[in-house]
């Protein structure tokens, strides 16, 4: 599935205790640092999603990054992003980046894991429940944690997170 000239590939997700990503086509919950982080990480890049994540964004395609949804459905119902009708495709339309980022969802993630070759994780310290969606387990064996960054829950974040960076070992071997 991987394309000559395919720039790095990143997964971005903000998941709990147990994997969770998502419930009912919403976010688990709210933590304005996280948003901080995701932007100042994939804002200049292409950000790929799943049709679901796009319906999910509260004001459409995220702006200073090139969005690329991937869905059946039809191009026009997607302003403001390219629509790809695959991963393949999708990654094509990244060939002049330096890093494509898959911004979710359940989806999207399960089929990239396996291509990927960079993890920011947002490690929520809690399980929520009523739950529907989830990061698929990731093989700790295959992947070197280089970066981790550890906060309190406060008055604007009800849980303790932790900002994890992963870079897979085959690349680094
Ligand atoms: N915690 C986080 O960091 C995070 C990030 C993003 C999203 N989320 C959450 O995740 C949930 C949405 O995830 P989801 O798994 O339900 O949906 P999704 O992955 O966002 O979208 C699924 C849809 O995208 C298209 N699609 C996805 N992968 C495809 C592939 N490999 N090939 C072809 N088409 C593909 C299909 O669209 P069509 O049906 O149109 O063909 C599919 O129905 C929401 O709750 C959202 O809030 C969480």
């Amino acid at each position: 599935m991987r394309q000559e000239h395919t720039p790095p590939i990143a997964l971005i997700v903000a998941l709990d205790e147990q994997n969770a990503i998502g419930s009912n086509g919403s976010l688990l919950c709210h933590l304005p640092n996280d948003l901080k982080h995701f932007k100042r990480i994939t804002s200049g890049h292409a950000v790929i999603m799943g049709r679901k994540t796009y319906e999910s964004l509260p004001k459409g395609a995220l702006p200073n990054r090139t969005n690329i949804v991937i869905t059946s459905g039809a191009a026009e119902n997607y302003p403001g992003c390219t629509v790809a009708r695959s991963v393949e495709e999708a990654l094509s339309h990244c060939k002049n980046d330096d890093t494509a980022f898959v911004i979710g969802g359940g989806m999207m993630y399960r089929t990239t894991l396996p291509l990927a070759d960079i993890l920011y994780l947002t490690r929520i310290h809690h399980s929520f429940p009523d739950v529907d969606t989830f990061f698929p387990e990731i093989d700790c064996r295959e992947w070197k944690m280089i970066g981790e960054e550890k906060h309190r829950a406060d008055e604007t974040h009800p849980y303790d997170y932790t900002f994890l960076t992963c870079i897979k070992k085959s690349i680094i071997q």
